[in-house]
């Protein structure tokens, strides 16, 4: 069993690094779409369906304010923003209410034939989740370890899809499990689309996680880090990092101009920067 925790994520709902995260699971999952067959979608730490942005812990972190609502004043009108936009519902000139999780999100794009499982351990947020999001027999959520539902319930019956695996790092071996367990659902399911995030903290923290990836020696992995402060300010969170396993076409693209727009409107001036490129060809070398 995981060991006991104190992350909430209601501090951090709406921050930059939520913006880049949902930028890419929005953009896979439009991309699942392209097909008609089932997708199925799987969340492994999912938190609750809508964060409230009058929250007090929203109001005493300032995240949410520096990020979403700072984009929706600044940037609503940016082209490469606008089915983000339009999937958080931010409207022309309003402050944001209500700030959607992935699982609002993932549920917001399912078809009728499509179907998502949401996994969170924090039974309240679990239960949040549940109750937040509208579902047609569609959507599952489970109370419990994401990690250990990668190994029960994959590969899917639809054959195709996405997970999303987004950890709260609190524990300094988060990464070590996160790319174990990684391994094996891939094992499991080579042909899924993964994405995983990842903090940057300093350019010799994400130094060691694209090597750390890299030695898993799995092809077709794409990395999109968003950088909104300097790399070693000793700043909490510098940045955000997506690794995209098998990402859909077009996804590489698609994030560099969607993150160099955010970080015009959101970084702190003349900081960070936006990388987004292969860490992996498509077939590894024997
Ligand atoms: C970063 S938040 C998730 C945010 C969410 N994916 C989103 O994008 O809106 C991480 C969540 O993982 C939950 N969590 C922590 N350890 C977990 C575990 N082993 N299995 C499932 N959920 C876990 C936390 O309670 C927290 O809600």
């Amino acid at each position: 069993m995981p060991a006991a925790m104190n992350y909430r994520h209601l501090y951090h709902a709406g921050n930059f690094a939520d913006i880049a995260k949902h930028l890419g699971l929005l953009y896979c999952l439009d991309a699942l779409k392209r097909k008609d067959s089932p997708f199925f979608a799987m969340d492994t730490h999912a938190g609750r369906g809508f964060y409230d942005m009058q929250a007090a812990e929203v109001q005493k972190s300032g995240e949410a304010e520096r990020g979403i609502q700072r984009l929706i004043e600044k940037g609503l009108g940016i082209a490469v923003l606008a089915e983000y936009f339009g999937a958080i519902r931010g409207r022309r000139g309003k402050r944001l209410a209500r700030y959607p999780g992935s699982p609002a999100l993932i549920a917001d794009s399912l078809r009728p034939q499509d179907r998502a499982l949401f996994v969170e351990l924090m039974p309240a947020e679990a239960r949040a989740a549940e109750r937040e999001i509208e579902s047609s027999g569609r959507v599952r959520t489970e109370i419990g370890d994401g990690y250990a539902a990668l190994k029960a319930f994959l590969p899917p019956d639809e054959r195709r899809g996405l997970v999303l695996i987004d950890p709260p790092y609190e524990s300094l071996d988060e990464l070590k499990t996160m790319l174990r367990a990684f391994a094996e659902a891939y094992r499991r399911w080579p042909s899924g689309c993964y994405l995983m995030w990842y903090p940057i903290r300093s350019a010799t923290q994400r130094e060691m996680v694209h090597t750390r990836f890299e030695a898993l020696r799995i092809p077709k992995m794409l990395f999109a880090d968003l950088a909104i402060h300097p790399d070693d300010a000793g700043i909490g969170l510098a940045g955000s990092g997506l690794m995209i396993v098998n990402p859909p076409y077009g996804a590489d693209e698609y994030l560099r101009k969607a993150y160099a727009a955010v970080h015009d409107v959101i970084a702190a001036p003349g900081s960070g920067y936006v990388e987004v490129a292969r860490l992996t060809p498509e077939r590894m070398a024997q």
